[in-house]
C-alpha cells in the first residue's frame, strides 16, 4: 500500500487498550525489537478472530508481546485464547512483564522455546487452532508450513506477516526469498485456499480445505 494510503486507514485505528497503545509508542522508538506488526494489520487480526468468532490462536514470534495483546483484546469477546512462542532470551522476559501490566494474561499463554520445537511437540499432542499467526524468523515460514497445515483445523486460517516484504526487488535476497517460497508454496499447496493483503508488510492468509 503506498504511504498515504497508509496512514489514511491508520488514521481510522483507535486503540482498544490504553496500555497496548503505549506499547506501541514504546516500541516504535526502539532499535533493539524485531518491528511489530503494523497497526492495519492488528486491526485486520482483532477483525478476523471477532468475525469469525475465532477461540484458539496460536502465534509464532510474540517479541515483546505488542500482537498477542491486540489479538487478546478481541478473544475476550469471543471467548478464545492465544499461545504464543518466542525464543529469545532477553524478549520473553519483557513479554511476560507486558502480557501481566496489560491484563490479559488470563487469556495468553506465553512459551518460552523454538518454535520449530513447540510446533513439532503440538503436532504429537494433536493440539489444532482456529488461526495461526506465523510471525517469527522468515527463514521458518517455509520450513514451519507443513506443520502449521498439521496444526490448522479444518476451515481455519493461516495468516503469515510481511510477506510483501522484498519480494519484487528485482535480486531477491535474505528475507524477500523467504516469504517469496512461503507464497508460492502456499498458493500451490492442495489444501489451502490463499491470497495476499498488501496491509502493513503483506500478509499472506491461507483458509484450510
Ligand atoms: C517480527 S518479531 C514478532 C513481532 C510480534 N509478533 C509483534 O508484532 O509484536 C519476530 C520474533 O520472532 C522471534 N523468533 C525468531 N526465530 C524464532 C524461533 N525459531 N522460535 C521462536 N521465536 C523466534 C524473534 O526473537 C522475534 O522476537
Amino acid at each position: 500500500m503506498d504511504p498515504r494510503t497508509a496512514q489514511y486507514l491508520r488514521d481510522f485505528i483507535k486503540f482498544d487498550s490504553p496500555f497496548l497503545e503505549s506499547l506501541e509508542k514504546s516500541n516504535r522508538s526502539r532499535n533493539d525489537i524485531q518491528p511489530m506488526i503494523e497497526i492495519e494489520v492488528a486491526k485486520f487480526l482483532a477483525f478476523l478472530i471477532r468475525a469469525k468468532k475465532i477461540k484458539n490462536v496460536l502465534e509464532l514470534g510474540s517479541s515483546n508481546g505488542y500482537s498477542s495483546i491486540w489479538m487478546a483484546t478481541a478473544l475476550r469477546e469471543t471467548g478464545g485464547k492465544i499461545t504464543t512462542v518466542e525464543n529469545h532470551n532477553r524478549i520473553i522476559k519483557e513479554a511476560e512483564r507486558n502480557i501481566a501490566e496489560s491484563g490479559y494474561s488470563d487469556i495468553i499463554t506465553l512459551i518460552h522455546g523454538k518454535a520449530e520445537e513447540e510446533c513439532a511437540k503440538m503436532v504429537e499432542n494433536g493440539e489444532k487452532f482456529d488461526l495461526i499467526f506465523q510471525d517469527c524468523g522468515k527463514y521458518l515460514y517455509p520450513m514451519l508450513l507443513e506443520t502449521t497445515v498439521k496444526l490448522c483445523k479444518k476451515g481455519g486460517i493461516i495468516a503469515a506477516d510481511d510477506t510483501l516484504f522484498r519480494v519484487t526487488e528485482s535480486v531477491r535476497s535474505g528475507l524477500g526469498d523467504y516469504t517469496h517460497d512461503y507464497n508460492r508454496a502456499v498458493f500451490a499447496h492442495k489444501k489451502l485456499f490463499s491470497t495476499i493483503l498488501p496491509i502493513g508488510n503483506g500478509v499472506t492468509l491461507s483458509f484450510k480445505r
